[in-house]
């Protein structure tokens, strides 16, 4: 092991959502799906050895207790690469993430981790092969391996070798995300546990592969052309379908609170007063919402907390 540099990666939002894996130990997904990552958001990691008899695991400058959910995480990435010899390393994981924005930090973590591993352990690997191995961490950590828009090919095969991200060559300087926090208080299911209840409790879920399908084609096509409101609509409505999915599971999954539900009718009736205005959410409470940069100022004033990104100008 060498000592070694410090990683980026960045967060990603999906345009076409990732719910469900036909191998939960290997992250290997149901449907293919793609995401825009988000230029400067995301994690910034560094290995270091050291000379102690166990790991340590830092977060944003706080050591983390070895049994934490974060800590097992890593660890368990970082011991399918090391030999026992080789000595313990210190993880210090750096989130530039504002804590404001409701972003879950696995997928950059682990793209981040991927990158420093590589690094640290001399594997000279492709970046087809750190998407498989972030793969392993997290599913959509796959996709934060690339900037810009990045589709995550399914694959077929049962090592998952060819289950991994590649980029699009397409930029979209108009494009804005904005992260809109609505609810921080709860503790939601984590998208691991809720895709296992969805696959198993969930009749619904049975027309989700082909649907996911045939969003990403029509996403394919919204970005090539340029039209935003073919983007629009085709991500709200993946995400509105992955979440009809997620309610139709038993018990039921619903990561809805008040306030999200109030700010999807204001996209609504925004959207109906002519703005072009839609939103994507994951498995929690927050809306990521999507509009062109000429619509950014009737956006801020209708969101007055929105953070506001342009995943293609922000981009280093
Ligand atoms: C709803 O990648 O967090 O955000 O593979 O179990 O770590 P694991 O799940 P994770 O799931 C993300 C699900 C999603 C949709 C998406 O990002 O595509």
């Amino acid at each position: 092991v060498l000592a070694s540099g410090s990683h980026f990666a960045p967060s990603n939002i999906a345009l076409c959502k990732y719910w469900g894996k036909r191998d939960a130990a290997l992250n290997l997904p149901i449907n293919p799906s793609l995401s825009v990552s988000l230029g400067h958001l995301g994690t910034q990691t560094q290995l270091t050895p050291i000379d102690a008899a166990a790991d340590e695991v830092w977060l944003n400058g706080v050591p983390q207790a070895p049994s934490s959910q974060f800590s097992t995480r890593l660890l368990r990435l970082l011991e399918r690469l090391r030999f026992p010899e080789e000595p313990k390393l210190r993880i210090d994981t750096h989130n530039s993430i504002p804590t404001a924005a409701g972003l879950a930090s696995s997928a950059s973590g682990f793209a981040a981790l991927a990158r420093a591993l590589n690094e640290s352990f001399q594997l000279q690997l492709s970046d087809a092969r750190l998407s498989v191995l972030a793969r392993l961490g997290s599913g959509s950590a796959c996709r934060s391996i690339f900037h810009g828009f990045v589709e995550w090919q399914m694959g077929q095969r049962s090592d998952g070798l060819d289950s991994h991200a590649i980029p699009w060559p397409h930029t979209w300087p108009q494009l804005c995300i904005g992260l809109l926090k609505v609810d921080a208080s709860v503790k939601a299911v984590d998208s691991r546990s809720g895709m296992q209840r969805t696959l198993e409790t969930a009749h619904l879920y049975q027309s989700w592969p082909a649907q996911a399908a045939a969003d990403l084609q029509a996403l394919r096509q919204a970005i090539a052309e340029q039209d935003f409101a073919l983007l629009g609509a085709r991500a709200e409505h993946n995400a509105l379908s992955m979440h009809a999915t997620m309610i139709a599971s038993w018990p039921p999954l619903l990561y809805w609170q008040p306030d999200s539900l109030q700010a999807m009718q204001k996209v609504w009736q925004l959207r109906q007063q002519g703005l072009p205005l839609f939103f994507t959410m994951d498995a929690g409470p927050n809306l990521k919402l999507l509009f062109e940069a000429q619509n950014r100022q009737q956006v801020e004033a209708a969101f007055p907390d929105l953070e506001i990104l342009q995943p293609f100008v922000d981009e280093i």
